[in-house]
């Protein structure tokens, strides 16, 4: 009976995963109007998964389109796509046996490690741990929970005062299924009380400054994304007339909100939902900001993929005000994280940079005074995509670490 039981589970468990088998990720260059036409009706008739851009209203002449083709479809789509003489090239000739083997020694028990991907209960323990083993140098908030109900964590870093100290804010996992964003947080908060004494860069940053890590905002959709569907990117919230799911979060925030870029339709992987902020996680992550919108002077909010280093606008083409600073510290970052293994990233404002979309983050607590503020979109350039093996993990977030400082030197320069 028990066996029974056990075994009804497991088989309810695994009916409800979401498989990849003979998917492919494809690479388009569109270059003519045409092309553009053609992904978009295509994306109209099947059910296309855009990596990059996001969705299909999104595509451009001119920029690299990448696409999870579902197995069903590829004949089809090869046919169109051939037809229009577009470059196309095979990122992922098989998605699952990549999702497969982004885990390395899946057998094995797995603890929690900087160089994993590591599930949410894992990465619960270890800020509770973190927390208690460094109660000098990290206190824990938690800022609200999430539409299931999850605690949003935040994290505040630095040598105790007696007085209130400048800040950094910093959040990874806005989007589910971009794992290696989640996996910098924990790297960095490790990096900091690690190094803390013997830096002299994060020795004194974090004497004069703290800094707010949030390791993961969307904490519904990244549990998803372990459980039942790696490829999720939304929150998991209820929309009203439809059993479409989610709302993407960086189209939620008050910004330009819902004007370019994003879709009103639920299903669409850039849903802004039903107004500014009606995510509890963006409310949620909007009011701390607001709380402390004297003493934080950066907003970073870390994505993946496609190696890039953004900073505002994206619900606009006008320049920021302070657009030659944001950039030039944008190409120092850039060059210190090059220095150590020679990845190549590429800054700028979103808008210009890769495509206008509005509600973003960035956008937002950029209008409201926080100057420097930045989207990392960490590695890699599509060859993994979302599925960047675990082995990427430690020079991704060492390199990634150059970038953090040398933005985080500037602003406390800058104090
Ligand atoms: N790939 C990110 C996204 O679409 C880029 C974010 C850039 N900032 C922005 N406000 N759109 O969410
Ligand atoms: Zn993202």
């Amino acid at each position: 009976m028990k066996v029974l039981l056990i075994f009804g589970l497991v088989a309810v468990a695994l009916a409800d995963v979401t498989r990849f088998e003979g998917d492919k990720v494809l690479r388009l260059k569109p270059v003519l109007n045409e092309h553009v036409k053609v992904i978009r009706e295509l994306a109209n008739s099947v059910q296309l998964d855009f990596w990059t851009p996001e969705s299909a209203e999104q595509v451009t002449v001119g920029i690299s389109v990448d696409i999870r083709v579902p197995a069903m479809y590829l004949d089809m789509a090869f046919t169109v796509l051939q037809q229009s003489g577009m470059q196309l090239d095979v990122f992922i000739d098989d998605v699952q046996e990549a999702v497969d083997r982004q885990i390395e020694n899946k057998g094995s028990p797995r603890a929690h490690s900087y160089t994993k991907y590591n599930s949410w209960s894992d990465i619960e323990s270890w800020m509770n741990s973190m927390a208690t083993s460094n109660s000098d140098m990290i206190s824990k908030e938690v800022i609200g929970n999430t539409y299931e109900g999850r605690p949003m964590v935040v994290l505040k870093i630095g040598k105790k005062s007696g007085s209130t100290k400048p800040a950094i804010f910093m959040d990874c996992g806005f989007h589910a299924r971009e794992w290696i964003s989640h996996a910098f947080c924990q790297w960095f908060v490790n990096e900091a009380v690690t190094t803390y004494g013997s830096d002299s860069q994060i020795t004194s940053l974090l004497d004069k400054m703290d800094v707010f890590v949030l390791p993961v905002f969307n904490v519904d959709g990244y549990v998803f994304s372990h459980t039942s569907n790696r490829m999720w990117r939304k929150t998991r919230s209820r929309n009203a007339g439809t059993s479409c799911l989610g709302t993407d979060p960086n189209r939620n925030f008050n910004a330009g909100w819902c004007t370019i870029g994003a879709s009103t339709n639920p299903c669409s992987e850039t849903y802004c939902g039903t107004a500014p902020e009606s995510e509890i996680e963006s409310k949620n992550l909007a009011d701390f900001i607001r709380k402390n919108k004297s003493i934080i002077k950066a907003y970073i909010t870390v994505h993946s993929y496609s190696q890039l280093l953004l900073f505002p606008y994206s619900y606009t083409y006008d320049l920021a005000a302070d657009h030659d600073e944001l950039l030039e510290v944008a190409k120092g970052a850039s060059s210190a994280l090059r220095s150590l293994y020679g990845t190549v990233y590429t800054s700028g404002p979103g808008a210009p940079t890769i495509y206008p979309a509005a509600g973003g983050s960035d956008d937002w607590a950029y209008d409201l005074g926080v100057k420097y503020s930045y989207t990392l979109e960490l590695r890699d350039e599509g060859q993994y995509g979302f599925l960047l093996p675990e082995s990427q993990i430690k020079p991704t977030c060492e390199e990634t670490m150059l970038a953090i400082k040398y933005i985080a030197a500037h602003v406390q320069k800058n104090l």
